[in-house]
């Protein structure tokens, strides 16, 4: 490898840090911004009706139908900002919060998930629906 090929992965590797920091403070921003006044910064707050995410939100991502659960229940389908960037901000959120259960094939969520599932918003059925997703989990 010659030097011009050694530098030019090196200028790589740190635009795509950088471009990887650049997300996560978006993601982390609009976490701050539209969720964590229920959820609690680190997604530990269990208060009547909110669950806590932390070490759990990933269990939804092995029954059928809990993918579309979590691009669909209100908080995320009525939080104001775009499609794409709650795709990625339902990524960080399986990321940071529940890695221990993050299937091995997870795929982070796209921009046409997060407008199915906000076309088809779960609102006062939502924790129904938890509870049959929950069920299928045992
Ligand atoms: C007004 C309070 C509130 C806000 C704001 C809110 N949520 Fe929620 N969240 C809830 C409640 C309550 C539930 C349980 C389902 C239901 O009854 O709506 C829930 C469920 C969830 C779930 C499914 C997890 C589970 O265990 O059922 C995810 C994922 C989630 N919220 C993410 C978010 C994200 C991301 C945002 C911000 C874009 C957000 N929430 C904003 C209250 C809130």
């Amino acid at each position: 490898m010659n030097k011009l090929h050694l530098l030019s992965g090196i200028l790589t590797m740190t635009i795509c840090s950088i471009a990887n920091a650049q997300d996560l403070s978006r993601a982390q921003y609009n976490w701050m911004l539209n969720c964590q006044g229920c959820h609690g910064a680190e997604g530990k707050v269990a208060a009547i009706d909110t669950p806590v995410l932390n070490n759990n939100v990933a269990t939804f991502l092995s029954v059928d139908g809990g993918r579309e659960y979590l691009t669909s229940v209100p908080g995320v389908v009525n939080a104001p900002i775009k499609d794409a960037d709650k795709a990625e901000l339902l990524t960080w959120i399986i990321n940071k919060f529940d890695p221990e259960h993050k299937p091995t094939d997870f795929k982070p969520f796209t921009e046409e998930e997060v407008t199915r599932g906000r076309l088809n918003p779960l609102l006062i059925q939502a924790p129904f629906r938890r509870i049959e997703l929950l069920k299928k989990m045992k």
